[in-house]
């Protein structure tokens, strides 16, 4: 009851975490404005380089293993995977973020490692495969979105719902990616070019 609702909350505050607006302020530039207008990792990357990225990358992806190993410690293996979501979705509209945020796929990651890391390691395989292939980031975070129910049922069943749920958040926060794909106007990710 109150400690699952209580975790919920706190999940979510933790995905309000920003690395990548908060460098870009740092700097002097907003981040919804600048490359693809993202609050995310490839974005950092593209707009402020390496380092930026990296720890962008990094944050992102902690954030979403504490959620969910405290929701774990705090209330179990159901409420853990519900703070996947949780997570997610303090990333992608974040309350001190005016709800603009990321589109999800680092802090997902960083979640389901905490969850369950065979599922992480098996959907990080497919997004590095499919990233080598395309040379970009949307198509790998697309990609293993669509694939995602299906690792679920082998490696997590009971987290085939919610996994869905997921995949369909990445999928719909990549709308404008998908635009651009299909005008063959995705760029390619900095680090390729
Ligand atoms: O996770 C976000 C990535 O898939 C795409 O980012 O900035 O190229 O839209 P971006």
């Amino acid at each position: 009851g109150a400690a699952f609702l209580g975790m919920m909350i706190i999940a979510y505050l933790l995905g309000n975490i920003s690395p990548s607006t908060l460098l870009a302020k740092a700097k002097g530039i907003d981040i919804k404005s600048e490359g693809s207008g993202n609050a995310g990792t490839t974005n950092a990357l593209r707009v402020m380089g390496k380092k930026a990225g990296a720890i962008t990358l990094v944050v992102d992806v902690l954030k979403g293993v504490v959620a969910v190993l405290l929701g774990n410690l705090v209330c179990g293996h159901l409420c853990a995977m519900f703070c996947v979501l949780a997570a997610m979705l303090g990333h992608i509209w974040p309350v001190f973020y005016r709800f603009k945020g990321g589109k999800g796929v680092a802090t997902a990651f960083g979640a389901l490692l905490g969850l369950n890391p065979l599922l992480a390691l098996a959907a990080l395989a497919i997004v590095i495969i499919v990233v080598l292939i395309s040379k970009r980031m949307s198509v790998g975070s697309i990609v293993v979105a669509l694939l995602f129910p299906v690792l679920c049922k082998f490696l997590e069943p009971d987290f085939v719902l919610l996994g869905s749920m997921l995949a369909i958040l990445i999928i719909v926060k990549h709308r404008s990616n998908i635009a651009r794909l299909f005008k063959g106007e995705e760029p390619k990710m900095s680090i390729f070019k």
